[in-house]
């Protein structure tokens, strides 16, 4: 897709080439220095080599041959030393990039750069009768924002929440269940209560084998789908289901397909076949399936002694299957840094029999998530957060900031708010940094009205929202208020409001590059600078008392680009936008 700064790009580029001075591929456009007043530069080192001058008489001669078309994005060309700067012409930039950005509305940054290729994204992937951890909770919000990404680029997008719902852990849950009965509570509470039924079992087997013979049987019941395990197997999915269900729909997360790990375990056999008859595994004296130690990736196992599958042999048809099913060019997990030598693991041994040589796999890792006393998260601990509380407490905290902020909301729209503001604000805590880092709980900072945060980016946004509302009300009409025309954009000529602008512009380079090096805070740093910028060109640019009526239309217009491109940042985040806050 070619929005306005492409475009200004391809002119820059061919206004360069028809000077048959530079060879086509030297000719490379950058992105000049921070404190270089221009949009694009050539650096003319290699193609001066080439010609035998030096660089700043290649750049002076260059600038003298440039022709450029009358309609032409770019404004002025500039000599310095060895560069050649281009910036773009500020009347067209201003009509240009408005126009992108209120045409396209909710689509704009959209792409078609994955057009006719599939993506799966993997996430979320929490464990049957627990709750989610801070691991899951983090791949969730990463996962979504990833999927919603891809698919404005264009891809064919699959989403897919690899639930852990098959494994030896079955047979302890099913036999604690039949011992103790089923927890009463709703949603997290009933995970909750699994979780510690399935402590207290597993604690009084290790000292009575008759509770460990009948938890084994469970397991040998379930495996050879006996009605009543499989029953009680699908109970304690169904409700894990149920209690994420309320999670996922507050966090705006959805998936394609909930496969689940116990989908794959009628291929087994022939995955164990498989790996042997390609030589990537072998069978042991023992009897069990062995990966053998390889590129110093340690031997692990398909198959036990006993004849059981693993965790691994389970992903291993998972990507067969895949690439069936769907074809994708390329498949990413979002999963936790401690998997990560499992990952390595299993592409390794994808390869090594012979599939996916051309499709991507990627394990997209996060790091772990510490308390605001800088102490990691963890159940040993106890000072784990689950997710239904921890959007809870989000809400509530939210509440009180809009009670200071506008404690004339009604009240209805006050809760409605608190549940953007509270949701979004810990959705924005797991993505405004690289996925790799660590991220701290701190409602201070997830909640600031100034810092880089959610509520500060909604706060903009419902700022933007409501300059232009006055301006309706002060016409008395439903005339909007913006406009499109050309001439009156033309007078957007402050720095404030060229710089917003250009800003603007590059949004959707923003979204291909979060894209391509998944990465998530691309988009929310793009957001954040928005912001910033936004809060420079109001200050310094009074949009409802502009000097003229011309110049307020212009200002308004370019406050509606700015709310609608913040919104669409925000929501390829995952995060949603009040209209007042
Ligand atoms: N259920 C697993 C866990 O909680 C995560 C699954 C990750 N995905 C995968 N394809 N292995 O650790």
């Amino acid at each position: 897709m070619e929005y306005t700064f492409d475009q200004f790009v391809t002119q820059v580029h061919a206004a360069i080439a028809a000077t048959g001075r530079v060879p086509e591929d030297l000719i490379e456009v950058q992105k000049p220095k921070a404190n270089v007043p221009a949009d694009l530069t050539l650096p003319t080192f290699k193609a001066a080599r080439q010609a035998g001058v030096a660089p700043p008489k290649l750049a002076s001669e260059l600038a003298v041959a440039l022709q450029l078309p009358a309609d032409t994005l770019v404004g002025a060309v500039a000599v310095a030393g060895p560069y050649l700067n281009f910036s773009m012409h500020p009347a067209q930039l201003a009509a240009r990039v408005l126009y992108d950005v209120l045409s396209y509305g909710d689509t704009y940054g959209h792409d078609d750069e994955g057009q006719g290729r599939t993506v799966i994204v993997e996430y979320s992937s929490p464990n049957v009768a627990k709750r989610m951890h801070v691991g899951h909770i983090r791949s969730t919000i990463i996962g979504q924002s990833l999927n919603n990404i891809y698919r404005a680029l264009g891809y064919h997008t699959v989403s897919d929440n690899h639930l852990g719902d098959w494994g030896k852990q079955f047979g302890v849950i099913l036999a604690a269940v039949m011992r103790d009965g089923k927890p009463q509570a709703e949603g997290e509470h009933a995970l909750a209560e699994l979780e510690a039924l399935y402590t207290r079992y597993s604690t009084e087997m290790k000292e009575h084998g008759a509770l460990d013979d009948e938890a084994r049987r469970w397991s040998l019941q379930l495996e050879q789908g006996d009605p009543q395990a499989r029953e009680l197997w699908q109970w304690s999915v169904d409700i894990t289901l149920q209690a994420n269900r309320r999670n996922y729909d507050r966090l705006g997360v959805t998936f394609d397909h909930i496969y689940g790990e116990s989908f794959y375990e009628h291929m087994m056999e022939d995955v164990i076949a498989a790996a042997l008859a390609k030589g990537a595994a072998y069978r042991d004296e023992d009897g069990s399936v062995v990966v053998p130690e390889q590129d110093k990736l340690p031997l692990f196992l398909l198959q036990r002694k006993d004849g059981g599958t693993l965790y691994m042999t389970r992903d291993v048809a998972t990507v067969l299957f895949r690439l069936r099913e769907f074809n994708p060019a390329r498949i990413i997990y979002i999963v936790g840094s401690p998997q990560e030598l499992h990952f390595r693991q299993l592409f390794a041994l994808v390869r090594a029999m012979g599939y996916a040589h051309d499709v991507e796999l990627v394990h997209v890792q996060f790091g772990t998530v510490f308390d605001a006393q800088g102490q990691p998260l963890s159940t040993r601990r106890g000072n784990m957060v689950y997710l239904e509380l921890l959007l809870d407490e989000a809400v509530q905290r939210a509440r009180a900031v809009i009670e200071q902020k506008n404690p004339d909301l009604p009240e209805a729209e006050k809760q409605e708010v608190a549940e953007i503001v509270g949701v979004g604000a810990v959705v924005y805590n797991d993505l405004y940094q690289d996925t790799r880092r660590n991220i701290t709980l701190d409602w201070d900072k997830m909640l600031s009205t100034d810092g880089n945060s959610a509520t500060y980016l909604q706060y903009s946004y419902a700022r933007c929202r409501s300059i232009l509302r006055k301006a309706t009300e002060d016409a008395g009409t439903d005339e909007p208020a913006t406009t499109l025309d050309a001439a009156v954009l033309a007078l957007l000529e402050a720095p404030a409001e060229q710089s917003l602008l250009r800003h603007l512009a590059q949004f959707p380079a923003a979204v291909r590059d979060a894209g391509a090096r998944y990465a998530p805070f691309v988009i929310a740093d793009w957001c954040y600078t928005t912001a910033r910028e936004f809060g420079v060109f109001f200050e310094q640019c009074p949009v409802l008392k502009a000097e003229t009526p011309a110049l307020r239309t212009a200002r308004l217009t370019l406050v509606a680009a700015t709310a609608q491109a913040l919104k669409n940042g925000l929501w390829l985040l995952g995060i949603r936008v009040p209209e007042r806050m």
